[in-house]
């Protein structure tokens, strides 16, 4: 995809209630985001996922620019039972953008 990562700190925003990103980001109601991008899901050992999402770890669930994707668009959706409880975004310009901001943090 060719997200703009500028314009996806903008939409990272909606994000921000529950995630954080960068140096000093934290578990917060969700897990912290660093590295997500190409990573597998599910990886963190100091965050209690949902068990759908372990479930889907198990299985090599992989963050790639397309399952991303997928998920943002509608969470519930594409996992159900996720405790993710976000309505998702709508634009696939603000899924590229957030995704290409998402890529910024290791
Ligand atoms: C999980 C991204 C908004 C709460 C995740 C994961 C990603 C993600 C990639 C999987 C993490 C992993 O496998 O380690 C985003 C993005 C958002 C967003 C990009 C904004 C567009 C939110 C909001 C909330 C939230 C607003 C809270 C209301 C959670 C929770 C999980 C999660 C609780 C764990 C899900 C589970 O275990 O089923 N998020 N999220 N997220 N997110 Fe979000």
């Amino acid at each position: 995809a060719d997200g703009d990562a500028e314009a996806g700190e903008k939409v990272f925003k909606k994000c921000k209630a529950c995630h954080q990103v960068g140096e000093d980001a934290k578990n917060r109601v969700g897990p912290v985001l660093n590295g997500i991008v190409g990573q597998p899901a599910g990886a963190l050992e100091d965050f209690k996922y949902s068990s759908v999402l372990q479930e889907r770890a198990a299985e090599g669930l992989v963050w790639t620019n397309e399952e991303l994707s997928a998920f943002l668009a509608s969470p519930k959706k594409y996992m159900k039972g996720t405790k993710m409880s976000f309505a998702g975004l709508r634009k696939d310009d603000d899924i590229e953008d957030v995704i290409a901001y998402l890529a910024t943090f290791e």
